[in-house]
């Protein structure tokens, strides 16, 4: 099969499926989304100003949308599984952004700790629920004047809406540069308290419904592998580095609790947690049986196997090395690839994953008898 037909037999499937989908009575009017590069849909390249360039976005979105794949995200086919189109990016001024059914927050390189001078995304998690805040007024205020109705959500859309969040990756994988493994379970209390807070604004703020991602086996990652599993003692049967996939699993418990803490506060409110860890990890363990060859290796990327990846050369760029003009390129079946440039995932891979969550079989949830419907 070459890569035009596998796209297309991708493509067919999801129809199919899809249609399934709708005869499941599960709606949402509006999602608002936070977090960072895995679902963000444009925000970063919009708000610091640059084009994220071919080869991103070479398999569904040409010319790219400012997405961190060669495809679409696990957002962007949960939006699907709702029958609700693509989130726009808060930022996003151009291509006439429709908010009508929401808007996404999240912005690639965000932390769920407050942005330092040397953060890659200024918007961390506390500014995204600011921004949230001002767009909730801006929106009440336009409302108002009707003139608008057609791109903003209307006021009760607040309340019924689904708030989602997939974000707290970067704050463990970030911390492994200056601190210990230990250091860095020390740090998850403080991280989720700040969680909490951003969370509580929201609530204050009408929200009733949190859909709540866990964090992914972030040494899993072509990128992480190279920088800190050059030891081959701190790798695991898949070739994964240890501490930060035990940082990510303690991250998740705690999460998990603040979840359960959470319902026991807010008897109003429906929380589901989402455990992402479990379903990528799966997918890495047992990707023949889901049809994929590499689960580690990068697409896009220098260097060739077993990684593929070279931290001086990222996806898609041209440097010279050693005089020699190196081109980081795309491997051309992205769709046998679990990773696409090293630290985020394949539009195939997204689509496992959310295939895998809106089965059902990964929530904490009430909503688990509304599911499965499928994707
Ligand atoms: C790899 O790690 C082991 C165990 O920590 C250590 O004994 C060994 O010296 C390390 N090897 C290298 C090449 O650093
Ligand atoms: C929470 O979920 C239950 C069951 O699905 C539903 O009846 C209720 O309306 C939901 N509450 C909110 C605030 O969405
Ligand atoms: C550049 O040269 C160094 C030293 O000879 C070598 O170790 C390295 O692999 C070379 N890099 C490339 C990209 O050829
Ligand atoms: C894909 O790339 C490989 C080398 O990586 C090449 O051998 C093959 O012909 C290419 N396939 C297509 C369909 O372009
Ligand atoms: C990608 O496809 C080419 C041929 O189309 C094949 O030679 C190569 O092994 C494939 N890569 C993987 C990881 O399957
Ligand atoms: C959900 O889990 C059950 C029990 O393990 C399994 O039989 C079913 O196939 C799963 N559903 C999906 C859609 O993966």
């Amino acid at each position: 099969m070459d890569f035009k037909n596998v796209v297309a037999f991708q493509v067919v499937t999801l129809c199919i499926t899809l249609a399934v989908a709708n005869s499941v009575d599960f709606s949402y009017p509006a999602v608002f989304n936070f977090g960072d590069s895995n679902s963000d849909t444009g925000e970063l390249a919009a708000g610091l100003g640059f084009l994220v360039s071919s080869p991103f976005g070479q398999s569904y979105f040409n010319p790219p949308s400012g997405r961190f794949s060669d495809g679409r995200l696990i957002v962007d086919f949960l939006m699907h599984g709702f029958k609700l189109p693509f989130l726009n990016a808060y930022l996003d001024s151009l291509g006439l952004p429709n908010f009508r059914h929401g808007c996404n927050f999240a912005a690639a390189g965000s932390t769920i700790l407050p942005a330092t001078a040397s953060s890659i995304s200024p918007f961390g998690f506390g500014r995204q629920v600011s921004q949230f805040s001002r767009f909730r007024g801006r929106v009440l205020q336009l409302l108002q004047g009707k003139k608008f109705d057609h791109y903003i959500p209307s006021e009760d859309n607040f309340e019924k809406g689904l708030y989602m969040f997939d974000i707290g990756q970067n704050d463990l994988a970030g911390a492994f540069y200056s601190k210990t493994l230990d250091q860095v379970l020390a740090l998850i209390p403080m991280i989720l308290l700040e969680f909490e807070t951003g969370i509580k604004k929201l609530y204050d703020l009408g929200a009733r419904s949190f859909w709540i991602h866990n964090t992914g086996p972030l040494g899993c990652l072509a990128s992480v592998i190279a920088t800190f599993g050059t030891n081959s003692s701190k790798l695991d049967e898949l070739g994964c580095v240890i501490p930060q996939n035990q940082a990510a699993k303690a991250f998740n418990i705690q999460l998990q609790a603040f979840c359960s803490k959470l319902k026991s506060q807010y008897p109003d409110a429906n929380v589901t947690y989402v455990d992402i860890f479990t379903i990528k990890l799966n997918l890495i363990a047992k990707h023949s049986k889901y049809g994929f060859v590499q689960p580690i290796m990068a697409c896009c990327g220098y260097g060739g196997p077993p990684l593929n990846f070279d931290i001086r050369v990222s996806c898609g760029l041209t440097k010279i090395l050693n005089g020699t003009a190196i081109t980081a390129k795309a491997c051309n079946n992205s769709s046998v690839y679990v990773n696409w440039d090293g630290t985020h995932y394949t539009e195939a891979a997204n689509h496992f994953v959310a295939s895998q969550i809106l089965s059902g079989n990964y929530s904490s949830i009430h909503l688990a008898d509304k599911m499965p419907f499928l994707l």
